[in-house]
Formats: C-alpha cells, structure tokens, sequence
C-alpha cells in the first residue's frame, strides 16, 4: 500500500561551504528517501537552507557584502554540492523566502492566540554562542568558551527578550516519549534526552534585541520595541512551513515522517520543536533520528575550528557514488566514524572494483560470449541467500541502519562471486554436455546482479541505475517487494567499460 513519507534534513547555515559533515547527512537522508521510493510510498524529501540569525550577519559581514548577497551566494554553492551528489529532494526551502517568512509569523501568532501565556517578557543575561546560536549553560563553556565553538568569542548578553514557556510542556514530553518509544532514535540520543527532561527544563529567551537579520517577532514588546525573532525559532518551522502551512493544502503532508538531523541538535528537534507544535495546537512529526559525527583524525569536520578537507576533492577521487558509498558504509548511522583515505581505497578497491564491479563485469562478459548476450531462461529456484540478503537489507533499512543494510547487499555480492568461483562457469563453457549447467549457472548470477543493483540503488544512485539498465535495458525497476519474483529469463544485457576502475597505484596512496 502507498503511504506518503515527508523527510527532512537539517536547513544549513549559510555562512561557510557544505564540508563531509553536511554531505553525511544530505546522502543518508537522500538513501532513504531512495529506499521509501523502492517500497513504492509517495516521497516528499525537504532540505534548505537556515539564513537568518547573527552567524550568517557575521559571515556577511566579514565578507563585506549585505546579508541577502551573502546567503543567496551560499545556497547557490549548497545547491550545486547536492545535485553533485545525486540528493534526490524535490524541496528546496531557504528561511529568507517570503512564504517561510510569514508562515513562521503565522504559527507565532497561533501560539500566542491559543496560549497567551506562553510568551512572556523577561530581562535575561548570559554567555551567547553565535557559533552554536544559543545561550550556553555553565557545563557546556570550557576555559570561557563554548565547547563546540572553541575559536569563537562567547557574548555576553544582557537585555529584556521574549521568553518561552518551554517548562509548561515538559510532562507532555515525557509522556511522548513513553508513549511514542520510537519518537526518537538510536536509543543513545532518547537516553540523552530523558536525562535531560528528568533533569528539568528551562524557559528560553526566544527574540534578540537590535537582531535586525531575522524575522521580526510579530508581538510587540510592552515597550513598543520589535525584536527579530531567535534564528531557531524561525529555523525549526521550516518543516512546516515547507507545506504551505498556513495555507493550502498542508495538512496533506503534515506531520512530517521523520526529521534527520545531526546529535548536536536533537535537544532542539526532540524537546523544543515538539513543545512549540503542541503549544500551537498542531500534530507532532511521527520520528526523529539524530545521527553521529563525521570525525577528521578524531575531530568532527567544522568550519569555525578549520578541521576538513576539500569536500570536492574527496567527492572526485573515486567519484559521488563511491563518496556516498563509502560515507554510509564506514560511518555507522547511529554513531560517530572517521573519514580516512587509507580506508577509502580499502573499500573502494575491495568492495566496489573487486566486489560489484568484478561481479558485473565477469557476469555480463560470459552471458555475452557463451550466449550472444541473451540471459539463458530457466525457472526461478529459491535461493536461501537472496532470502537472507533481502530480509536483512529490509530490516536494517527500516531500521534505518544503513551501514548494516549496506553490510546485507554486500554480503550478498561476496556469495555471488563465490558462487561464480565455485561453480566455474569457464570450466562447463568448454563442455557441451553441462550446457543446461551453464544456462542455469548463468541465470542465476544474472539474478545476482540485477537484485544487487536494486538493494545498492540507494547508495550509488546512478552507477546502480546504469547497471540495471545493462541487465534490464527499458524494463522499470521493480519495489523492494517484487524482488523475489524477479526473473531475468530471456534478458538481454549489454556489457561496458568496468563500473569502478581501479585506480592508479599512485593516486590509490596518495
Ligand atoms: N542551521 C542549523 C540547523 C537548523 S535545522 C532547523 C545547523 N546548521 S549546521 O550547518 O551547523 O549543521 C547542519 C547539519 O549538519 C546538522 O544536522 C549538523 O549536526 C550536521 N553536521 C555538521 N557537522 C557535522 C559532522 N561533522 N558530521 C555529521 N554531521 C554534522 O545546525
């Protein structure tokens, strides 16, 4: 049955260029939203950009150019890296858009119609990270300075703002999260955040005064002053107002499935996006999963600390596919993992050259030569590892652990070539008498590739498509639940140059 799925990823800010820790999250939301495809559900897959707010005004500032110029400039740059990386959302939302802008005003204003006393004026005072965009309690600053940003100044803040009621949702929260166990995934990140609703929550200050880079908070002050509303205040809506909300049709697509975004910002999806969706009276998202760092020599990938590496450099060794392949299938999903060269080429020549690639490559090779290319028609025989892959690869997905779904496809392309090596199609070619062997030996390694090319599409979107097409040629690809059924009898497959070549000794060291 077709359901909608509405996906989202964290909006960026647009004061600096996408970096490997971006790209992780746009890629594994993107396989994702890929795998929903395959289960046939109709897929909305949102992303953007996260504009306002003093990070971004300092950014701009720093280059000398209005704000506006700066964002537009940035998320022209973030646009090319996702279509670069083959990022299948069919949404673009930036927080400077006219329609964001007033449907931020909008569930302000219903908020404070349904419950006035959620707002409150207070004078407040503390350490304000810019880098972070939040106020920083003792535990999180560090010899002055914010843990996370420790090359940024903290600010010292003082002035009167709007406040928050966050303290008045925290027994619904808890509730949620008893009654909804899987609100908020991997177990790790719900452990974190029951700790902190059993530890008590604060009321936040959500306006800045003379914060003229953001959208103005639409209740005035009682001294008549407007302040420009936190950029989180104006940045978490985004999912919401990506469906039209106020208007339309929104409530076609909302609450959203599932919101992916990074461990440092779960407290602000998994704590103050769903009291501020409960205070206006309005369906919570059904999941949130916040997954882990992509770690440089143990460090996570940062601007502000100058930790990273050419994102494009690392996308053109291999190209996006391998990138993305290897993204998913070294740094677990649920937890933190290092990006190193000399484990790239590990995975690039074993898994992909000499796994995939030699396992098409061999196959539609023999199928040309000893059949002129046509796939040999023999019935459909249960293969209990095609039975074990897709159950796997289906349970891990759902999961949504990719890196062990990655482990189920390639588990079944390492029986595949072991299965060519012990079968030795080669050595019943020079019989006539095995012929049947050979029609049924080749057959079956065909299934191999066409299946493996479905549970791989996720991840190497276009190599695996162009593999598909050389075993299927027009035929569409089937859903994940039509793959038992798959008979590749009488296909006609077209071999090509090698999908992943090996690289040169020299750039594989270097
Ligand atoms: N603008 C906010 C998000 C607002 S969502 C309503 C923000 N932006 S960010 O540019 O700093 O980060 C965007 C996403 O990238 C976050 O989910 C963050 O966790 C993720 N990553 C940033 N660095 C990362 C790594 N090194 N590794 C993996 N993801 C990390 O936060």
């Amino acid at each position: 049955m077709s359901r909608r799925f509405y996906l989202t990823t964290a909006i960026d800010y647009a004061n600096g260029d996408p970096h490997q820790g971006h790209a992780y999250e746009k890629i594994g939301a993107d396989a994702i939203a890929r795998y929903h495809r395959l289960r046939g559900d109709e897929v909305r897959f949102c992303m953007g950009m996260d504009e306002h707010g003093q990070k971004v005004a300092q950014a701009a500032a720093a280059n000398g150019i209005p704000p506006q110029e700066q964002v537009d400039r940035i998320a022209a740059r973030f646009e090319a890296m996702w279509s670069k990386l083959e990022i299948s959302n069919d949404r673009w939302i930036r927080t400077t858009q006219p329609h964001h802008r007033a449907g931020v005003k909008a569930l302000i204003e219903r908020i404070h119609q349904r419950s006035p006393d959620d707002f409150y004026e207070q004078t407040y005072e503390g350490w304000y990270c810019v880098g972070c965009e939040l106020f920083k309690r003792e535990g999180e600053i560090v010899d002055g300075r914010c843990v996370l940003h420790p090359t940024r100044e903290l600010q010292w803040t003082e002035e009167r703002n709007w406040f928050f009621r966050l303290t008045k949702y925290q027994d619904f929260l808890r509730k949620h999260f008893e009654t909804h166990p899987d609100f908020l995934r991997p177990e790790s990140r719900r452990n974190e955040m029951l700790a902190l609703l059993d530890s008590g929550l604060e009321d936040i200050s959500i306006t800045r005064a003379r914060l003229s880079w953001a959208i103005p908070f639409p209740v005035a002050s009682a001294s008549g002053e407007t302040q420009g509303t936190w950029v989180w205040f104006d940045a978490l809506p985004n999912y919401l107002t990506d469906t039209g909300f106020p208007d339309g049709d929104w409530e076609a697509w909302w609450p959203a499935q599932l919101h992916v975004v990074g461990k440092d910002i779960v407290r602000l999806h998994a704590v103050i996006w769903p009291a501020m969706l409960q205070a206006a009276g309005l369906p919570l998202p059904e999941h949130v999963w916040g997954h882990g760092f992509v770690l440089l020599g143990g460090e996570r990938f940062s601007k502000s600390s100058g930790v990273g590496l050419d994102l494009n450099e690392a996308i053109d060794r291999y190209g996006p596919d391998a990138f993305r392949y290897f993204l998913l299938r070294e740094v677990p999903w649920d937890s933190d993992g290092n990006f190193s060269w000399e484990r790239f080429a590990e995975r690039y020549t074993a898994e992909l050259a000499n796994g995939v690639g030699n396992l098409a490559s061999r196959t539609l090779s023999m199928v040309a030569r000893y059949r002129d290319g046509e796939t040999p028609v023999v019935d459909v025989r249960a293969d209990a590892a095609v039975d074990e892959a897709l159950a796997a690869y289906r349970a891990e997905m759902d999961a949504l652990l990719l890196h062990r779904a990655t482990e189920a496809a390639m588990g079944l392309v390492r029986h595949a070539n072991a299965f060519v090596a012990e079968t030795q199609p080669w050595a019943m070619a020079k019989e006539p008498g095995r012929a049947g062997e050979l029609d049924a030996t080749l057959n079956a390694m065909v299934r191999y590739v066409a299946l493996v090319s479905v549970l791989l599409f996720p991840f190497m979107p276009e190599k695996m498509g162009q593999l598909w097409r050389r075993v299927a040629g027009e035929r569409p690809m089937p859903l994940i639940d039509e793959l038992p059924l798959v008979d590749v009898s009488g296909w006609r497959v077209t071999a090509g140059d090698p999908l992943f070549p090996r690289p040169e000794p020299a750039r594989a060291m270097a």
